[in-house]
């Protein structure tokens, strides 16, 4: 029998309708537009608003623009992996209640908390269940409400983060199609650059957790962006030296968004062309586990069946890597 690779075989996604614009946050923090374009790359983000929806709202919606395109029985879904760090509770997960609010009775799911490389993580993950045999359909759902974790007083990470969702189906091939090879990794000690510090187990939730604004994510801006285009082009370097292909010969990238300045300098470091990076960070600025599936159903009708695509991301954690996979279908 021939093996079997996990395949895409559709993507959705879904943005709330809320924009929060540059000018907007110049109203509310000591910050200006040509600042944050210059430095970032980012114009505007989007806002979940309203009562009641959280991050599984955004999931779910994505999941069923996901399930009517690719014309499947939410009752035939075995398993939704879901990236976040802004589940709608600390338990339980986040991916059963996505799977309940979008008809996947069948299914079973967990939530992969990996920050920034929540997607990657997630669909490597999801990948092995489909490799088995055992499974046949498999989504991958990639959602942040970062808005609920933003210090909307704090210019230096305020400016960065946005909320969305994007969601892909796996299914298996037999004919080499889909995920390839992958390269993950992941350092603790990158545990104080990036974090929120209270409402875990270490600093449960007090008066004096939330006097201290420590409900919020924190960053080191500077350390993190060097680590984060290290990283991405050590581990996709890896990813292409194991698998003896050169940068030409790769047809699109798909890196987390959180940075166009990161973008670029990994593009120029790796002798990628960078009109095959894709990049949509202006519009929606960084989403966290939900830049790369956003990224790649806004750039779908691009793909060509046999197209090869890398994924790559860096986040908290730290976490990051790298994903080759082979694209299998053209655009419909
Ligand atoms: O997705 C997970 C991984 N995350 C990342 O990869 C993010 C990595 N980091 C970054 O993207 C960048 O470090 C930031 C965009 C967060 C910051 O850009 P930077 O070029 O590293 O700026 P900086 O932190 O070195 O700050 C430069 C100056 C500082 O002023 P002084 O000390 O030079 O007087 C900041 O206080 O810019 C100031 N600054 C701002 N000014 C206007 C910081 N934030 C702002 C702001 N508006 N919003």
């Amino acid at each position: 029998m021939s093996k079997l690779t996990a395949a895409i075989t559709g993507v959705a996604y879904y943005t709330p309708p809320d924009i929060l614009s540059n000018a907007d946050l110049e109203k509310m923090v000591e910050t200006n537009h040509e600042w944050i374009v210059s430095r970032t790359g980012i114009e505007e983000r989007r806002i979940l608003k309203g009562e009641g929806k959280a991050t599984s709202f955004m999931g779910a919606e994505a999941v069923k623009k996901l399930l009517e395109k690719t014309d499947t029985d939410p009752k035939e879904i075995d398993l939704i992996i879901c990236g976040t760090v802004t589940g709608d509770m600390i338990f339980p997960d986040t991916a059963n209640q996505i799977g309940m609010k979008a008809g996947c009775t069948n299914s079973f799911g967990f939530d992969i908390n990996a920050a920034c490389s929540g997607f990657l993580f997630s669909i490597n993950t999801g990948a092995q269940f489909i490799e088995t045999g055992k499974y046949k359909k498999v989504i991958i759902v990639g959602a942040d409400m970062m808005s609920s974790i933003v210090d909307y007083e704090d210019r230096a990470t305020c400016i960065l983060f946005g909320d969305a969702a994007g969601a892909v189906l796996l299914e298996p091939n037999k004919e080499g199609y889909g995920i390839q090879d992958s390269v993950l990794r992941a350092d603790g000690s990158g545990v104080q650059y990036l974090n929120m510090k209270a409402g875990g187990s270490l600093i449960p939730a007090s008066h004096e957790s939330v006097d201290q604004r420590l409900h919020y994510a924190y960053q080191e801006g500077r350390t993190v962006f060097k680590h984060a285009v290290k990283g991405m082009v050590s581990a996709t370097k890896d990813l292409l030296d194991q698998n003896e292909l050169k940068p030409e010969e790769i047809n699109w990238i798909i890196p987390h968004q959180a940075n166009l300045r990161i973008l670029e300098s990994v593009a120029n470091m790796m002798d990628f062309p960078i009109e095959k990076v894709l990049i949509n960070i202006a519009k929606y600025g960084n989403t966290t586990s939900a830049t790369i599936p956003l990224c790649m159903g806004e750039n779908e009708k691009r793909f060509k069946k046999g197209d090869k695509v890398v994924l790559t991301a860096f986040g908290g954690g730290f976490t990051w890597g790298s994903t080759l996979l082979t694209w299998a279908y053209d655009p419909k």
